[in-house]
């Protein structure tokens, strides 16, 4: 691998709402960084990164576009199986020091516990008919879940030293998914809202993309780091009172994750609550996306349901 001290990072999916802030923070710590992407999203040309276009899903076009060059680390945003990390590492041939995964909290097939779940709770060989209930993934369902422990299994096979890293929700300013918008844009339109009860006993935790990106780079070639999987979170553990409270938006379903593993191994540091809320909600009011939130077409309707349901309180 290379010999300067500038490491060669090759980031997969590098330019969307994680990935560009992963991109970043490799960046800032001056390694030289080159994003691979379709080139299809709005925001490219990250600046100090090297754009590489080609789909990650056509073998001839990755390996026509990585040519024979080695990095020291590549960090894997978008793989949602086993083919992708297959498909990645046969194109690399061995030629890449430090392999990391951004897989994810829908690997527990059984969040519903009553305890923190350590890393090693996750069952990969576990395929749940992708119709089950409680899946993680709203549009995808259990095949989410599935891909990842696919994912992870195949990164687990392969000779080349690795890491995984499982988020639950990211959330930032420029949350495309616009789950904090749905909050923002009702609380700045000044009407009442309607809170779906999302049922007793529920707690959440989510992660700031941020210190998700902060986690890689803790993670990136350090030995420590090597053959491991790590829970990736805030600390704060949320009630959807205490999310809405913290005016965050509409809760989310129930995940407790133990963060010990990633902070005393590699001594990553959750940013708190005061810094990163502070910058998820402020930076979504001051930049607001163009299109609305889930079902802020009907909001007028919703707007009159939850008047109703205040006066019948009274
Ligand atoms: N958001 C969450 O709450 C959450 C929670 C847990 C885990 N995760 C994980 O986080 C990752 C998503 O990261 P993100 O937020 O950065 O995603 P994103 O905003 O959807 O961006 C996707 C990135 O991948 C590129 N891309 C997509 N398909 C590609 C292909 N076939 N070949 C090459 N590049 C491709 C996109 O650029 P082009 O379109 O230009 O190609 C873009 O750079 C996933 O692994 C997801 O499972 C997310």
């Amino acid at each position: 691998m290379s010999s300067t001290t500038a490491r060669q990072v090759l980031v997969i999916g590098g330019t969307g709402f994680l990935g560009r802030r992963i991109t970043e923070e490799f960046v800032r710590h001056a390694d030289r960084v080159a994003v691979l992407s379709r080139a299809q999203q709005t925001r490219q040309g990250m600046p100090g990164t090297e754009s590489i276009q080609a789909d990650r899903r056509d073998p001839a076009a990755l390996r026509s576009a990585l040519g024979n060059r080695e990095f020291d680390v590549v960090v894997d945003n978008i793989a949602f199986d086993a083919a992708d990390v297959n498909g990645l590492l046969q194109v690399l041939n061995g030629r890449a020091g430090h392999y990391l995964l951004t897989s994810s909290v829908a690997v527990y097939t059984d969040r519903y516990v009553r305890r923190p779940l350590r890393e090693d709770a996750a069952d990969l060989n576990l395929r749940v008919p992708v119709d089950a209930p409680d899946a993680f993934h709203p549009r995808l369902g259990h095949a989410y879940g599935n891909g990842k422990r696919q994912a992870e299994q195949a990164i687990r096979e392969s000779a080349i030293p690795w890491t995984v890293l499982r988020p639950p929700v990211v959330v930032g300013a420029d949350d495309r998914t616009l789950r904090v918008w749905w909050f923002v844009q009702r609380l700045l339109d000044g009407q009442p809202l309607v809170i779906p009860d999302w049922g007793p006993g529920r707690v959440f935790q989510v992660v700031w993309t941020h210190d998700v990106a902060r986690a890689f780079h803790c993670a990136a070639s350090n030995p420590a780091a090597f053959g491991r999987t790590y829970n990736v979170a805030q600390a704060e553990v949320f009630t959807a009172e205490s999310w809405i409270e913290a005016a965050a938006g509409r809760p989310f379903g129930h995940v407790l994750l133990d963060i010990s593993a990633i902070r005393c191994e590699l001594g990553f540091d959750p940013s708190p609550e005061a810094v990163w809320l502070q910058d998820t909600l402020a930076g979504c009011a001051a930049n607001p996306p163009s299109v609305g939130s889930a079902g802020y077409e009907r909001r007028d309707y919703e707007a009159r349901v939850a008047r109703t349901l205040l006066q019948s309180l009274h």
